[in-house]
């Protein structure tokens, strides 16, 4: 049978909901080939994870399922994959892609990735890629998530490393901020950021009772071949909610701007784009 999205209706917080308010808009765009530092960090996650055929897995915050479809492919037929977001646009994207994928071993859920509603000790992993630094409270996240595993299972999560999306993304800061527009927190406290150390990610899994933590880098980066190829990437990820704050005059304003500057870092292979990733793995011992 086909996935359907199943509702949980608990309340979030007012800073979530402007963040999953943006995924939902960037959802459509969110699978452009620009973007495809997402399957392929899902593969690294499960080349470490290696889960085996009938296991139970719990991807936290899926979106439109990189990993979901991953670990689904490996687990299979008996084996599933529970995928929850709380944007609906992320997980409808993931619906169809079930669909036309024929994978019928994953079930979707519109659930808080920090308040779970399953119950103790049921999945074999947990994963989560790109998805942590967004939760308050990092640490009670991963401790609901130890939760939920089962004894000997493990929990792996994805997040960028220092220098990630650099140099662009800081032109594109710099650029951005003499338009006036406001970073949620301040520049310097992106939540995105937030996982870059690699002693804080090994802390977190350590804190929520982990055992055998290790820490994997790796660089998921590509050149890109066109300036648009950047645009897609700003346009169809987080970094959308900055932009939104322009008008549409403005914003194409910024754009040309932005495109010269960008445009000079080609070389012949065209435009580095680095997408360094941590990838913290643990165990429930
Ligand atoms: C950068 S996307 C990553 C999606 C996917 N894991 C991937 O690697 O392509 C982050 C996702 O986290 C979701 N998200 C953010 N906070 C969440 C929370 N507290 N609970 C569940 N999902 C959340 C967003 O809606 C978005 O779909």
């Amino acid at each position: 049978m086909a996935s359907e999205i199943i509702k949980e209706q608990s309340k979030i917080d007012p800073q979530l909901q402007k963040i999953v308010a943006v995924f939902d808009q960037v959802a459509a765009d969110y699978d452009k080939e620009a973007l495809r530092w997402f399957p392929f960090c899902a593969d690294k996650m499960m080349d470490i994870l290696l889960p085996s055929p009938g296991m139970k897995v719990l991807d936290v915050a899926a979106g439109t399922g990189a990993l979901t479809i991953a670990a689904a492919q490996r687990i299979r037929p008996v084996g599933r994959v529970y995928a929850i977001d709380l944007a609906d646009g992320m997980l409808s994207v993931l619906e169809a892609k079930t669909r036309v994928m024929g994978l019928e071993n994953i079930d979707l859920f519109n659930m808080n990735g920090d308040q779970l509603e399953f119950r103790d000790q049921y999945f074999d992993a947990v994963c989560c890629s790109f998805g942590l630094f967004f939760m308050p409270d990092m640490q009670q996240a991963l401790r609901e998530w130890w939760r939920v595993l089962k004894p000997g299972g493990r929990i792996i999560f994805s997040s960028f490393a220092q220098g990630a999306f650099q140099p662009m993304k800081g032109l594109f800061f710099d650029r951005i901020e003499g338009y006036g527009v406001e970073f949620p927190k301040g520049r310097g406290q992106l939540v995105v950021d937030r996982l870059q150390d690699q002693v804080t990610c090994t802390k977190l899994l350590e804190g929520a009772n982990c055992s055998d933590v290790q820490l994997h880098h790796a660089q998921v980066g590509y050149h890109l071949q066109r300036v648009e190829d950047w645009w897609d990437v700003l346009w169809g990820s987080g970094f959308r909610g900055l932009l939104l704050q322009l008008d549409e005059k403005e914003r194409l304003r910024f754009r040309s701007e932005h495109f010269k500057e960008v445009s000079g870092l080609a070389k012949e292979n065209g435009i580095w784009m680095d997408v360094g990733v941590n990838l913290t793995v643990g165990r429930r011992a």
